[in-house]
């Protein structure tokens, strides 16, 4: 029996120059947009002015909330929140990489609710329906454009967690390849992993079906092929398109598929020691791998043949473990402080994730001990 639920944003549209769709699609949701995005980006080019021109000239007009940090908080989101009331806004444009379209597409379930964020932190259900988000990613990372969850954190109690549910989804993404373009190189290698990494993730998910493995498939081979042009030659418009539609497909595909075991781990590492989410799951991929090697062999081997590396799952092995060195990243979590004494709250947190109850093997907390020790 064949069975499957797919989830996106209501309308996707993809290629270079669709941004400047933005203010016809606003037009159609609303009157007032807040424009949620990173703070440096209204000083970075001049993206945030064309945006707000494209929407004024369909006669939206723009309260800017340029305030989403890395790993953002609840409080910004709260932040977000009074922003949008105080400025009578109806709809939300995130634009930026995973971070903004985090704080977006919060702001934008949560917008109408009276009830702190914490209380959906917690666990409460996110209300339907939310306001509209239309989101437009400038890394090819996250996906986020198309996933039904924002990753937040509680600066309170360090914990970095998802909430989830299909308020969450954005009305429409907007994925335009040239806004990558002026992605530095470290940025451009560090979302692309994360890409790569949801790719083939999702690929091998016990939550995988007919279709996101389609979806997933064409990411991992699009991803691969050109994210190392992509880092190299950040003015590449076919590796950037090419980036681009990779991560919105492995996007796709995880938000029906979930992830795995990289995810699970990443989020508690990451809040821990402050690490860029790309680069923990670069760091986290090939160990993973290993230790899912007997689960996916075969999925595992396809993918090597897609990609045209060769017939064996250990093709792929060997190719994910150089990656990091050809792309700089560093590749020892001992850097950036992991340590054992540390593992009482690193593992409960990556056992009780949903990504970690989707990874191909089942994983134990001995697992995640003999996992993670050779890597302090
Ligand atoms: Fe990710």
């Amino acid at each position: 029996m064949t069975s499957f639920t797919l989830r996106s944003a209501r309308e996707i549209l993809f290629g270079s120059g669709t941004r400047h769709q933005l203010g016809e699609q606003a037009s159609a949701l609303g009157t007032r947009a807040l424009i949620v995005c990173g703070r440096g980006a209204p000083r970075r080019g001049d993206t945030i002015a064309e945006l707000t021109e494209s929407l004024s000239d369909k006669g939206v007009e723009a309260t800017l909330f340029a305030e989403v940090e890395a790993e953002p908080s609840l409080d910004t989101v709260e932040r977000g929140r009074e922003a949008f009331r105080a400025g009578d806004c109806d709809v939300i444009v995130a634009i930026g990489g995973g971070s903004a379209m985090d704080v977006g597409k919060a702001i934008g379930a949560l917008s109408g609710s009276p009830e702190p964020l914490s209380h959906f932190f917690a666990g409460a259900e996110i209300p339907w329906p939310g306001h509209p988000v239309i989101a437009l990613p400038t890394t090819s990372g996250t996906g986020g454009e198309v996933t039904p969850n924002s990753v937040l954190t509680d600066t309170d109690t360090g914990r970095k967690a998802s909430i989830r549910g299909h308020t969450l989804l954005p009305e429409v993404a907007i994925v335009d390849p040239e806004l990558t373009l002026s992605l530095p190189p470290a940025q451009t290698a560090w979302s692309g992993v994360d890409a790569l990494t949801q790719a083939i993730e999702a690929y091998t998910s016990t939550g995988a079906t007919v279709v996101s493995d389609l979806l997933a498939l064409e990411a991992t081979t699009r991803i691969a092929g050109s994210l190392k042009t992509a880092y190299l030659s950040g003015d590449d418009l076919a590796a950037r398109e090419h980036m681009a539609l990779g991560s919105l497909l492995a996007g796709l595909a995880l938000a029906s598929a979930r992830l795995g075991l990289v995810h699970g781990l990443a989020h508690p590492l990451g809040a821990l020691y402050h690490i860029p989410h790309g680069q923990v799951c670069g760091i986290l991929l090939p160990h993973v791998m290993e230790f899912n090697l007997e689960s996916c062999r075969e999925k595992y081997a396809r993918l090597a043949a897609e990609m045209g590396i060769g017939a064996e799952a250990e093709a792929l092995l060997e190719w994910v473990k150089n990656l990091n060195g050809e792309l700089a990243l560093t590749e020892s979590l001992a850097d950036f402080g992991l340590q054992e004494d540390d593992f009482d709250r690193i593992i409960p947190d990556a056992l009780s994730s949903g990504s970690t109850k989707h990874n191909p093997r089942p994983v134990t907390e001995q697992d995640l001990r003999e996992l993670l020790a050779p890597m302090t």
